[in-house]
Formats: C-alpha cells, sequence, structure tokens
C-alpha cells in the first residue's frame, strides 16, 4: 500500500511551529551547517544532480538557475526571493509549510543565498495569509537571535539579512517579472523578458526566484545525500511534490507524494475515494492555468515528463476532482472569469481576449459547439499576449475540449 513521503512537510506534526528550540531538537539548520563547510561551486553542482526542479508551477532546474545568477557576476550585490504568492487557484502548499514549520523555508533560503552569494533576501508572500505572516515574522527574529541570519552567519563571515514583504492579492503578481516591479513597489505590470532575474532582477541586480516548496528541498538534500534524493521519484522528476485535492473526495487536503506516484494510488488509496454517492469523472491538474483530465490518467504517473507526453501539466499539484454532478460548462466559466478579473489590461489580446472568453463561456452550456471558436480565440491570445497570463486559457480550453465537449 503506498503512502506519504515528507520532505518539505518532515516536521509539521513533530514540532511547535513557533518554537525554534522544537525545530533544532527536530534538526532544523543542519543543512545550513553542513552548507557553510562546502565550496559553493561545489554545491551548485549538488542541487544541479539532485535533479530538483521548481515546484511553483514551470518546473526549471534550480541548480541550473543557482549557477545562472552566480555566475551573473561575482563581486555585486544579488537578491534571492521566496515567492509565496500562492495565487494559483486551489492550491495552500506553501501556506502549509510556512505555517508548520517555517524554519525549513528560512533554512532553505539561507542555504541558497550562501550558493549564489546573496547578503538580502524577500519573502513575497500574499497579505492574506495573516497566519502564515505572523509565523514567518517570528520565525526570522528567531533565526536572527540564533546566529543563522544576520551578520556573520554561525561566526563564517557570511552575512544574510532576510525580510517579509506583503502582496495585494494580484494572481499576476505571482509571475516573477511581475513579482519584482510590485516588490520595487510599483504597480503589478509586467516585464518583458529577456532579461531573466538571474540576469537583471531586483533593482537590476541578478536575483534568484524559487518558490517555498523549492528552497525547502535543500537542506534534506544535503543532510540526506544526492544517492537518497535521487533514489526518489522518476527518471525526469526527482524528489517529492505536494499535492492538494479539493473535490469530492474522502478526505480532501495536502499530502505530500513521492514523484511518479499515480492519480489512482493519490485519490483513492491516500485521499480515500470518492465520497458515497459521487463517481470519479476526472480532474483539473495544475489549478486554473493547469489541464482538465479524464480517467484515462488515473494510472499515468504524476511527473513532470509522463504528463507532458499526454500533454497535460504538473503545475503547482492543486487537484480539483470533478465527478458526475460537476458542472463543467460552469467550471470553466469560472476559469474564464478568473482570468478576466486578474488580466491587468495591458495588452490588447488579453484585456479583449479574456471578456472574450468569458462572454462564450457563459453560453457553452446551450452551446457546446463555442469551445472550438474558443480554443481558437485563445490560441491567438497564446502567441500574441506579452506575459504568462495571456498564455494561459489556452490549456483548460484545450484539455478541456479533449475530454468533455
Ligand atoms: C500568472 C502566474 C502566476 C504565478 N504565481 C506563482 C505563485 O503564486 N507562486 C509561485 O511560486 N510561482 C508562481 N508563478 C511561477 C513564477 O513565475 C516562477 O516560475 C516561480 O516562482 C519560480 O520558482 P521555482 O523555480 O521554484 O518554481 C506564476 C506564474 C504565472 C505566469
Ligand atoms: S497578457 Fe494579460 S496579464 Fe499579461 S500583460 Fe497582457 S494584459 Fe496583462
Amino acid at each position: 500500500m503506498i503512502a506519504e513521503k515528507r520532505i518539505s512537510l518532515a516536521r509539521i506534526e513533530k514540532i511547535n511551529a513557533d518554537s525554534i528550540d522544537d525545530s533544532l531538537k527536530a534538526g532544523a539548520y543542519n543543512g545550513l551547517k553542513k552548507a557553510l563547510t562546502m565550496n559553493p561551486e561545489e554545491m551548485i553542482e549538488k542541487f544541479e544532480k539532485s535533479g530538483l526542479r521548481g515546484r511553483g508551477g514551470a518546473g526549471f532546474p534550480t541548480g541550473l538557475k543557482q549557477k545562472f545568477t552566480r555566475s551573473s557576476c561575482l563581486d555585486c550585490e544579488k537578491y534571492i526571493i521566496c515567492n509565496a504568492d500562492e495565487g494559483e487557484p486551489g492550491t495552500f502548499k506553501d501556506r502549509v509549510i510556512m505555517e508548520r514549520d517555517p524554519h525549513m523555508l528560512i533554512e532553505g533560503m539561507i542555504i541558497a543565498a550562501y550558493v549564489i552569494g546573496a547578503s538580502r533576501g524577500f519573502i513575497y508572500i500574499r497579505g492574506e495569509y495573516q497566519r502564515s505572516i505572523e509565523v514567518l515574522q517570528k520565525a526570522i527574529e528567531d533565526s536572527n537571535k540564533n546566529g543563522f541570519l544576520g551578520e556573520n552567519v554561525l561566526g563564517s563571515g557570511f552575512n544574510f539579512n532576510l525580510e517579509l514583504r506583503l502582496g495585494a492579492g494580484s494572481y499576476l503578481c505571482g509571475e516573477e517579472l511581475t513579482l519584482l516591479e510590485s516588490l520595487e513597489g510599483k504597480r503589478g505590470y509586467p516585464r518583458i523578458k529577456p532579461p531573466f532575474p538571474a540576469q537583471k532582477g531586483l533593482w537590476e541586480s541578478p536575483t534568484l526566484i524559487n518558490n517555498v516548496e523549492t528552497f525547502s528541498h535543500l537542506p534534506a538534500i544535503l543532510n540526506e545525500g544526492l544517492d537518497w534524493y535521487t533514489s526518489l521519484g522518476t527518471e525526469e522528476s526527482k524528489g517529492t511534490k505536494i499535492f492538494t485535492i479539493t473535490g469530492r473526495v474522502q478526505k480532501p487536503g495536502f499530502y505530500e507524494m513521492e514523484m511518479g506516484c499515480t492519480l489512482r494510488e493519490l485519490l483513492f488509496d491516500i485521499a480515500g475515494g470518492m465520497k458515497d454517492g459521487y463517481e470519479f469523472k476526472g480532474a483539473l491538474l495544475g489549478g486554473a492555468a493547469g489541464t482538465f483530465v479524464d480517467e484515462s490518467f488515473l494510472d499515468i504517473p504524476l511527473a513532470y515528463e509522463t504528463l507532458k507526453a499526454r500533454g497535460a501539466t504538473l503545475g503547482s499539484g492543486a487537484i480539483l476532482v470533478l465527478d458526475q454532478e460537476t458542472d463543467m460548462p460552469s467550471l470553466l466559466h469560472n476559469l474564464m472569469d478568473f482570468f478576466k478579473h486578474e488580466s491587468c489590461g495591458k495588452c490588447v489580446p488579453c484585456r479583449v481576449g479574456t471578456t472574450m472568453l468569458t462572454e462564450m463561456a457563459a453560453k457553452l452550456k446551450n452551446e457546446p459547439e463555442l469551445i472550438h471558436k474558443m480554443t481558437k480565440e485563445a490560441h491567438y491570445m497564446a502567441e500574441t499576449s506579452l506575459c504568462p497570463l495571456g498564455q494561459s486559457p489556452i490549456l483548460p480550453l484545450k484539455s478541456y475540449r479533449e475530454y468533455y465537449s
């Protein structure tokens, strides 16, 4: 019988998140102590070999991003940012880490800062996450008092200061370049890339941006070693992933699983199967900017490469379970309305396109053939929009057309 495998969430039921002493007893900052005895280049190589990929949605190799940021300039000011905006509908994994084991995230960020040579970092967190903000604020203060943050970290000569910055609830501000604008105090409009943050990020300096869950894997890779980490997961998707399950299953919630587990194992063995009277019809994987799948996906390993081969995405790990009573046109309308609401309006294809898609989705129940026109419009949008938000509606639309029209 399959079971959860916890890395990011390894300590959550063993500690009081408000107590650094509890966290220290459970092994917090052991990875950092190891890191400070190592050469940053050697560590980057380790993280590259680990196969860890970003858990914010895009799955970019973490070690490679560290390498690009470090090598952008060796002596100039560099920054590190944790993306804790967590705006993708159905996603609440980062909140669990921040509220229940804040030192796991802070330790991961200090390790990454040491690796790239940054002396200042920020956690960009959504303003609605009041409890996460309180817990993190206290944890940062405790970490400073205990010498893990601030000047001369653990007597190593390395300095690193960490601060919280609050977002104002814009989905687009979770996109890394828009996040940078917001952090600089500007309106949340996206930047054109290139340059990428690793070259020119916060205040034009090289910046490493990673998701909360991504940072939380770094201490374990150093503590447990490469062989252990790479033994978990599949060929191209190493380690574990936190899935957040919503819908009519017996036990909705968050579960950290080894990459490559199947949807069937996750939903039926771990989440207890469907609620009485409901039948599994499919799922929306990865949130609003995700893909619909049907029951033919039940035995496909949940990994970047296997899902990609079937035109689906893992995204943030959100899984909305669909059943025989799910009103599919209404769900699609809801998603299109979300994109319309979150479009910043800067470019015409997305500003007008998201409005058109929402209007068409409202008629979909009575005119199901509209899905073809919607998909075509979304293709134009994807090709001509300025930023990834305008390229997102095509994902749920195309997969809806394939499996539910
Ligand atoms: C519209 C939009 C919203 C996003 N929101 C988030 C978010 O809330 N959290 C996050 O970590 N990444 C988000 N991303 C992805 C980030 O742009 C970026 O890829 C990520 O922070 C990189 O970290 P990683 O390599 O650790 O995944 C979003 C992307 C887009 C296009
Ligand atoms: S694609 Fe949408 S969200 Fe992105 S810049 Fe254009 S209008 Fe703004």
